[in-house]
């Protein structure tokens, strides 16, 4: 029989919890869908707004009725949500009272490298750093933990937030916008029967939750009215990457990627998305009656662990009749297309697992190795491959974006066909992606997003142009006693 260390606690069961064998399985779509709040500058100039994050540990409700210790930005999981105009900087003060070391990465940022959030440049517990962040293009990005070895543990206990810049040009355009524009960031999580989050520090191969969460909360529930939404979807999971769809069979109209908005709209059944990236949504409620329930989907992926859990993520309850001002126009922002004949090199990275532990062309991480030098303002193209079937990565580069030329030989799918920082390598895949390189000197890394193949070392680093900062040339400071 199954050892009734797998009973679930009587209390637990009458409170409407399913007996199984992994996590604690709620009722689904239960939980309104949380949004994280924007946060307050503490003070802004005529350039710049300042801000302050704590990352401490508390004790939240995440599966109704139980308590889940977190590792928090200000207090909650995701963090506060940081939304920013293009061209005004932000300096945020992140503070470490969480107990172990961290560093602070802005996902999608071209910060400096000394404000990169660099994995050996730790901020000790009982101090603070203050990152600058020059906010020079729209887009949806994130921030969470980046230390040394620590990534997978800090970002799984709850160290991630939403960074969301906003230009001009975007917030001219007809699309959905304020309450109508919607992050959604999807995790994976395990619990044990208490509701503490499990996570495994010598499983190299990653790790496969059996509840999802979106915005923190289990199987969420969102009422909309019958109208066009954005939706800014995020997959911070550690390991797990998705496969989205409506219940319905209705398109997903995917407006933009991890770089900003697309060139032009496009229509898709489905939509993968690896660890790390972002796509951005639009979802036409306006076809639905009121009363009508539509589940965004998880149609699973190969080498995903998939659960029951991990195939619902989110219901849409469409509760209400609204005018729709929002029209998507046919043409998004300009983008133009880097040709291969101006690149001045390649370059080959290859993903694998060996010697017991994943490595880029042979190579776990080093701080004192830099294995790329690439001229400040070059092109390159850069092929992305993988020699087995065992795992998928997504991989990362930090500072630039890029466009994928090929996948397979095969032209990018139709919603990659924008700005990218992450890009799926699927088993057996060899992508070529091209990429100018800028827009500053500086060492950065670069590493597959499953964060426990990145802590166990699928890490390395390039260096763009020479004489750029010192990663490690602006350290945290005491807080003040
Ligand atoms: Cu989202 Cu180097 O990370
Ligand atoms: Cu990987």
């Amino acid at each position: 029989a199954a050892g009734s260390s797998l009973l679930l606690p009587i209390a637990l069961q009458h409170r409407g919890y399913a007996q199984t064998a992994g996590s604690p399985q709620p009722r689904r779509f239960q939980v309104k869908l949380p949004l994280p709040p924007v946060l307050n500058p503490v003070r802004s100039d005529a350039t710049t707004d300042y801000y302050q994050i704590e990352m401490q540990k508390n004790q939240v409700e995440i599966l109704p009725g139980l308590t889940t210790e977190i590792w928090a930005y200000n207090s909650i999981t995701p963090g506060p949500t940081i939304k920013q105009r293009r061209d005004r900087q932000s300096v945020v003060r992140f503070i470490n009272n969480v107990g172990t070391p961290t560093s602070v990465h802005l996902h999608g940022m071209a910060s400096l490298p000394q404000y990169d959030g660099y994995a050996e440049d730790l901020i000790p517990p009982g101090y603070y750093k203050n990152y600058i962040y020059p906010n020079n293009r729209a887009a949806t990005m994130w921030y969470h933990d980046h230390a040394i070895h620590d990534t997978a543990r800090n970002v799984y206990m709850g160290l991630a937030g939403m960074y969301i810049v906003q230009d001009d040009l975007e917030l001219g355009l007809p699309l959905p916008k304020g309450e109508y524009d919607v992050p959604l960031v999807i995790q994976d999580k395990l619990f044990t029967n208490n509701g503490s989050f499990i996570f495994d520090h010598d499983n190299h191969q990653g790790l496969m939750g059996d509840v999802i969460l979106v915005n923190g909360a289990p199987y969420p529930r969102m009422e909309v009215a019958n109208r066009k939404y954005r939706f800014r979807v995020l997959n911070a999971s550690n390991s797990r990457s998705y496969r989205l769809a409506l219940s319905t069979g209705d398109d997903l109209i995917v407006i933009g990627t991890d770089g900003g908005l697309m060139s032009a709209p496009v229509r898709t059944k489905d939509l993968r998305i690896g660890m790390g990236e972002r796509y951005e949504l639009i979802v036409d409620f306006s076809k639905y009656s009121i009363g009508t329930q539509i589940l965004l989907q998880n149609l699973g992926l190969p080498n995903n662990k998939d659960y029951d859990g991990t195939r619902q993520i989110l219901r849409f309850d469409v509760v209400r009749q609204e005018t729709d001002n929002s029209s998507i126009p046919s043409q998004l922002r300009s983008f133009q297309p880097l040709v291969a004949s101006s690149a001045v090199a390649t370059r080959r990275w290859t993903f694998e697992h060996r010697n017991d532990r994943w490595e880029i062309n042979g190579n776990g991480w080093d701080k004192n190795r830099v294995d790329a030098r690439i001229g400040l303002g070059n092109t390159e193209i850069w092929e992305i491959i993988t020699n087995g079937r065992d795992w998928f990565h997504p991989v990362h580069f930090h500072l630039f974006d890029f466009q994928i030329l090929e996948r397979s030989s095969q032209p990018p799918l139709p919603y990659e066909r924008g700005w990218k920082d992450v890009v799926y390598l699927g088993e057996d895949n060899n992508i070529r992606i091209i990429a100018r390189f800028g827009p500053h000197n500086g060492k950065y890394m670069m590493h597959c997003h499953n964060t426990v193949h990145e802590d166990h070392d699928m890490m390395t680093q390039f260096e763009v142009g020479s004489g750029g900062a010192d990663p490690m040339s602006a350290p945290a400071k005491p807080l003040p006693a």
